[in-house]
């Protein structure tokens, strides 16, 4: 049986391991980060995703997984290497930073002395993968018996499992049929269970990711636009939306609208898309997701002048409860995150500001410790004037608005995601605002 290896142990790395074992591989997970690797090695996950502490454990335990930070051990280990790094956005721009990508394979191809497959998971800009490929032939002692695949990931935060067992489809870009044999075999259980596979070339299946993600933004900013003018005529985005849906060509998904996307994918995997399309002469093509990106923003900004206004246009020494700190709920992720964006905007323009998320408060503390972490939504409700729903964690909407009407100082809640039943609240005496709605 194939003996796998996962390069990168965050989100992606992490769950892409343990699902790996679950399939009934040996899986090595390598990371540079020891801190990390010495949690996952006693079968903790350093992060909250759903499903994938027990899995893990049980993979841990069983021995089928093992993490290290050896990384002549990995390239011993492995028939296939799955390169599951992060790509961020560069500190001073809009493009990717590949530098966690191109320093995995400058580690791991000079040690690659026997057959072995290299499948690139991250998500990069089109055309990273041929660079790479070149690098590994020059580098790899192994020579033509180490090649490159290319199997970008869709999972969702959250989902993570669920999506890494039972995906939407799976991609791979390959340049010769021995690649696409050994993916075939390592991905047999998902493709007997009948998930489709879309075998393609190396631009193909990184354009595949960078597409997906920048139709979603699309979509969400799209609705968010809707929203702008219903605000505007007094019309309802949520009915609107609704009824948009159910025209299968549309479908609802992804078509809340709100605060808009945050997260470590969406917001910086635009900007890299617009920022590699301009490298390649093709900026045109693209340019309308710089107006995706703008309608996001401006999501933020619609709720803190609304805030703003419920403060008497003015924050200094007012009190404003935040519910939610994660981009989004099932996640204590808060890179990008909507939610503390807007808390740190009213926080600066003179607010008291006591926030509350189920699961993100560590990592938003470490982030952003200028802001007051309260340890129930309750507590961070107490004397409130104005109360903004952010991240629609399920406690949320279970809170029941006469007992929050009894400690906050005003009964008035903005819902920046539209999930809080308006007639619920009002009829508790509260002023509800949601966005887009009348
Ligand atoms: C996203 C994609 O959905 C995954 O398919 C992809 O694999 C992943 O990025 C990635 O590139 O790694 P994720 O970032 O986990 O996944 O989060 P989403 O569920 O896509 O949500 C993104 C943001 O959009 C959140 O802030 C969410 O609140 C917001 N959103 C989502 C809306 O504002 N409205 C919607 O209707 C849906």
């Amino acid at each position: 049986m194939l003996r796998l290896t996962v390069i990168g142990t965050g989100y992606l790395g992490a769950t892409h391991a343990a699902c790996m074992a679950e399939l009934g591989y040996e899986v090595l997970g390598y990371d540079v980060d020891e801190v990390k690797i010495s949690a996952l090695q006693s079968g903790k996950v350093p992060f909250y995703e759903p499903e994938l502490p027990e899995l893990l454990a049980r993979h841990v335990a069983g021995g089928r997984v093992a993490f290290t930070t050896d990384i002549d051990e990995v390239a011993n280990f492995g028939d296939v290497h799955f390169l599951c790094v992060g790509t961020p956005q560069q500190p001073n721009g809009y493009a990717a930073d590949l530098r966690y990508v191109h320093a995995a394979i400058e580690t791991l191809a000079p040690r690659l002395r026997r057959p072995c497959l290299v499948v690139g998971k991250s998500t990069v800009p089109v055309g990273t993968a041929t660079t790479l490929a070149t690098r590994i032939a020059e580098l790899a002692p192994a020579g033509a018996d180490v090649e490159l695949a290319w199997n970008p990931e869709f999972l969702r935060e959250g989902f993570a499992v669920r999506d890494t067992l039972r995906p939407d489809r799976l991609v791979i870009g390959v340049q010769t049929s021995r690649a696409e044999r050994v993916l075939r075999e390592i991905y047999a259980p998902l493709l007997d269970a009948g998930v489709p596979l879309v075998v393609t070339d190396f631009p193909t299946a990184e354009l595949v990711k960078t597409a997906a993600n920048a139709f979603l933004a699309t979509k969400i900013s799209f609705i968010n636009a809707m929203a702008e003018i219903c605000e505007v005529v007094g019309a309802d985005v949520v009915q609107l939306s609704e009824a948009l849906g159910y025209d299968p060509r549309i479908g609802k998904r992804f078509l809340q609208a709100g605060l808009g996307f945050g997260g470590g994918c969406l917001p910086k995997d635009i900007r890299a898309f617009r920022a590699r399309a301009e490298e390649l002469g093709a900026a045109e093509a693209v340019a309308f997701l710089a107006e995706v990106d703008a309608i996001n923003m401006r999501r933020r900004a619609r709720v803190v002048e609304l805030a703003r206004r419920e403060c008497g246009e003015d924050f200094t020494g007012r009190r404003v409860a935040v519910l939610g700190a994660a981009f989004k709920p099932n996640s204590d992720d808060i890179r990008d995150s909507p939610a503390l964006d807007v808390a740190e905007t009213i926080r600066r323009a003179g607010a008291h500001v006591s926030i509350y998320d189920p699961e993100a408060m560590p990592n938003a503390a470490a982030r952003y410790p200028q802001l007051d972490y309260a340890k129930t939504a309750f507590a961070a409700c107490e004397n409130a004037d104005v109360v903004l729903h952010l991240t629609e964690w399920q406690e949320f909407r279970e809170i029941d608005p006469a007992a929050l009407g009894e400690i906050v100082a005003q009964r008035r809640i903005i819902d920046g995601r539209n999930v809080l039943d308006p007639n619920l609240w009002r009829a508790a005496g509260w002023m509800y605002r949601g966005l887009g709605r009348p």
